[in-house]
């Protein structure tokens, strides 16, 4: 896709890549002029201890077909690794299971969760996970606190269906949350959702480092940035521009397609105004919330171009892949795109439905009148 001449001297132009936010050349991040100068104290950059960080976004668990009431243990565990934010720009994240967002978690309202959290030895911190799917002290924080080398369990039932973060919250909460220690569990409403064609999973997070965004090394924590509220780093899944074809490459999908995306906003600190460039979110619902009695179509709201997402919620928004489009998944605080790091994309491939949208339409062909 992508190979009428329109699309080729955007490429030629050196606009057509991932770093383009909406195909404006003006804004095409890393031009001329949009250098900032370095600063001093920088590190070398240290060895990855992982050369993935992002969750795969079609890592989304089956859909839950079953009427009884179930028992999940799941085991989450704290890997303390050193990534790369962008190719020459390390820092020392905090994860569970080693990605970002943490796995996302599927059940079904009424089912019950043993809950292990495993802190390896080789941990430098303490750690724990508060989920906000739980009626208890601290979403189970206090009961998994485990120092490394301990693992801490407790159990819950999820007794209110929704799209609901999960996320350390050890005294520095803001830092762990921060470094990426933050995931989604998804308890079903009793009669499931709506089937779709895919379901995708991301996960938005600031990092507050103490070297200018983009500058090779090795990249602290910044305590005064994140008090401040002011992240150099605004990313989807850890990694700038993770699955974009300037990263990791697009989500594929097929024109005709439902794509339903389950979005965690880890935060610390920001709301995201989540939004799909050349779409809609069709369905959408807010911070995540289901009803109870199984009536999605009434309960979702209906084509919302941008949702709020604030830090500590999530949201579930699907889109109709009507036409042959790359989709950019964005943070609309643009800046956030340009200069932070923040992009996904998902393709859809497919026939042209020129009656919907006709990116060649000549501006004589069509009978009938015309606006000027
Ligand atoms: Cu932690
Ligand atoms: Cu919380």
């Amino acid at each position: 896709m992508f190979e009428t001449s329109r699309r080729k001297l955007l490429g030629a132009l050196g606009v057509g890549g991932a770093a383009t936010i909406a195909g404006c050349a003006a804004d095409a991040p890393g031009t001329a002029g949009d250098q900032t100068p370095a600063v001093g104290g920088q590190q070398q950059t240290k060895q990855v201890d992982t050369d993935q960080l992002a969750a795969d976004p079609t890592d989304v668990p089956e859909p839950i077909d079953r009427d009884e009431p179930t028992t999940h243990e799941v085991t989450l565990t704290v890997e303390e690794v050193t990534a790369e934010i962008e190719p020459g720009v390390t820092y020392d994240y905090l994860t569970f299971d080693g990605q970002i967002p943490g796995p996302m978690i599927r059940v079904h309202q009424g089912d019950t969760v043993e809950l292990t959290l495993e802190n390896p030895d080789g941990s430098q911190l303490p750690h724990n996970v508060d989920f906000h799917a739980i009626y208890g002290t601290g979403g189970g924080a206090v009961a998994t606190t485990a120092a490394p080398g301990e693992a801490n369990a407790m159990s819950f039932q999820a007794r209110y269906p929704g799209a609901f973060i999960y996320h350390c919250a050890v005294p520095r909460l803001d830092y762990h949350i921060s470094a990426g220690m933050f995931g989604m569990i998804l308890v079903e409403p009793k009669d499931g959702l709506p089937e779709v064609d895919r379901e995708l999973y991301f996960g938005q997070h600031e990092l507050y480092t103490d070297t200018e965004a983009g500058e090779e090394g090795h990249h602290g924590h910044d305590p005064a940035s994140m008090k401040a509220e002011d992240p150099n780093y605004v990313l989807l899944n850890g990694e700038k521009y993770a699955w974009a074809a300037a990263n990791r490459g697009p989500v594929e999908t097929t024109v005709g397609d439902t794509v339903r995306v389950f979005m965690v906003d880890g935060g610390p600190n920001l709301s995201s105004n989540f939004h799909p460039i050349g779409n809609v979110w069709n369905r959408a619902y807010r911070d995540g919330g289901l009803p109870e009695d199984g009536d999605m179509g009434s309960y979702a709201d209906k084509n919302i171009q941008t949702m709020t997402v604030p830090p500590g919620s999530c949201m579930i928004g699907e889109m109709e892949m009507a036409v042959p489009e790359r989709v950019k998944l964005v943070d609309h605080a643009l800046s956030r795109v340009r200069h932070k790091g923040l992009l996904a994309e998902v393709d859809a491939d497919g026939e042209e439905h020129e009656e919907v949208y006709d990116p060649d339409f000549d501006g004589t062909s069509h009978e009938g009148p015309r606006y000027e």
